[in-house]
């Protein structure tokens, strides 16, 4: 069947034995809009047996050729950045600049992954013993990393490129081999990603890609014995994949609700400017967006004037016309978003703008006089719905953003930078941002989540130590 895109193992694209495939739903349209294969059980064991196999030679090839054969797969990546942002445009309904940026730093990703790799893994260190007590100088220790072996790489719908890439990407320099499960809005984005890889002409079965619903063969790849390392980024399926994983390193990067403090000092057009792009770009789709507000009274309606006249600019509809507010992923995303914004509306807060929804469209909202005993207080939209919760002391803020079970950024607005440290230093987040919205990048950053936010540390050069092992070797003298 031609139309169901096929799955990817040893440098082949095949068709899955089962003869059932999984449709892939416009979010704008809502019909289908690709198909890919439902890979069965023993599909994903071929992709791991194969990936195993590949990684013994590459771990034995030079890391110079590594690294050339991923700046190679960059520049294919860049070259095809169209017609893969197309795909992104309808599997996932990214606005069309975005999901072309989406491409772009992926590419740049990769580059810098390689240039870094050969740096951080082109050095070891060397010891000797008598610096610890009762020890001659009798021993010298080589210190090396070496890879760890087989990463399963799962990436989020909201950028199954680029957090495919990130995974990828140091994976790869690392010396390891790669077995990619990408999500189902999002998976042709990613496979023709893989092609780009394929393309560049990495050796057979290094890379492997399976397709399928989570439920049929999410646990099956997660507990595989086969794997030796497991990089994940999405919501609340990664604290299940914790739980049952085994003792194998894990990078978790989970759900957030960033907050947003916002002090009597602060410039406010800054403020509101951020407000704006944190909490609405990719229609709130972001881990990273903002995704409550937290304003000190007494500019707290100067603030949301101006984030109101911000919100009235936003273009929304498709992402073909690059519209600021595209649709949600999925109904059930959409749903879920209502169900917030209802129960906010039957406690009263006050409505900025209408609730207006068509289909998977979401007009932007920003909802003032939030309250703790409002879900939207807590629970993360990932949709274009904005809290705003007025507090009367920097204390009340940073105890409303540390009762939170999520930690992974948050920012700050003041022009005292005293206060902002302090502020920085009380948040229980993986990072704060000082006088600008949270964000992942720049892509060498280290990129952290606290609590259920996440395990472990992203960022390039944190992958790439996340993705291998320190290896000793003694020299033992007479
Ligand atoms: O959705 C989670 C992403 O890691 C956020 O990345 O800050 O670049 O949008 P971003």
């Amino acid at each position: 069947d031609g139309d169901v895109y096929k799955y990817y193992v040893d440098g082949q694209w095949k068709k899955s034995s089962s003869g059932k495939s999984v449709p892939i739903i416009n979010p704008t349209t809502r019909n289908t809009h690709y198909k890919v294969q439902a890979c069965t059980q023993e599909e994903v064991n071929n992709v791991i047996d194969s990936a195993k196999k590949a990684q013994k030679l590459w771990a034995k090839t030079p890391l110079w050729k590594r690294a050339e054969l991923l700046h190679k797969a960059a520049a294919i990546l860049k070259e095809n950045k169209a017609p893969i942002a197309e795909c992104l445009v309808k599997e996932i309904a990214k606005p069309a600049k975005d999901s072309v940026t989406e491409v772009v730093r992926s590419g740049d990703l990769i580059s810098y992954c390689a240039e870094e790799g050969v740096r951080i893994l082109g050095e070891g260190k060397f010891l000797v013993s008598d610096s610890f007590p009762g020890n001659d100088r009798t021993k010298y220790c080589l210190t090396s990393k070496i890879p760890i072996g087989v990463v399963l790489a799962i990436p989020p719908f909201n950028y199954p490129v680029n957090l495919a890439i990130s995974k990828i990407a140091p994976a790869l320099i690392a010396g390891n081999s790669i077995v990619l499960k990408p999500p189902t809005q999002g998976a042709v984005a990613a496979l023709h990603m893989v092609h780009c890889f394929h393309l560049a002409g990495f050796p057979k079965g290094l890379i492997g890609c399976v397709t399928g619903k989570g439920s049929e063969i999410g646990d099956f790849l997660t507990m595989h014995p086969g794997v030796n390392c497991i990089s994940f980024t999405g919501g609340d399926t990664g604290i299940s994949i914790s739980r049952k994983a085994g003792m194998v390193p894990l990078q978790m990067e989970l759900g957030g609700k960033d907050a947003c403090i916002v002090l009597e000092d602060a410039d406010l057009d800054l403020a509101a400017a951020n407000i704006v792009k944190g909490g609405f770009s990719y229609s709130g789709q972001r881990c990273t967006a903002v995704k409550v507000v937290l304003v000190m009274e007494k500019v707290a309606s100067s603030l949301v004037k101006k984030v109101n006249e911000k919100v009235a600019k936003l273009t929304v509809g498709p992402p073909e016309d690059d519209c600021d507010i595209t649709p949600v992923v999925t109904e059930s995303s959409a749903n879920f978003i209502e169900g917030l914004v209802m129960d906010a509306k039957e406690k009263k807060a006050t409505f900025c703008q209408e609730y207006k929804r068509k289909g998977n469209l979401i007009w932007p909202l920003l909802l003032d006089n939030v309250r703790p005993d409002m879900r939207i207080a807590w629970e993360e939209p990932f949709g274009p719905v904005l809290p705003v919760i007025r507090i009367n002391s920097v204390e009340e803020g940073i105890h409303h953003c540390n009762a939170s079970n999520f930690g992974l950024q948050g920012c700050v607005f003041t022009s005292d930078i005293n206060k902002a440290i302090m502020i920085s230093d009380a948040m229980e987040t993986g990072t704060v941002q000082i006088n600008s919205a949270p964000a992942r990048g720049p892509d060498h950053f280290p990129f952290q989540g606290i609590k259920d936010s996440g395990i472990g540390s992203q960022g390039i050069t944190n992958s790439i130590h996340m993705m291998t092992k320190v290896k000793t070797t003694v020299i033992n003298l007479p």
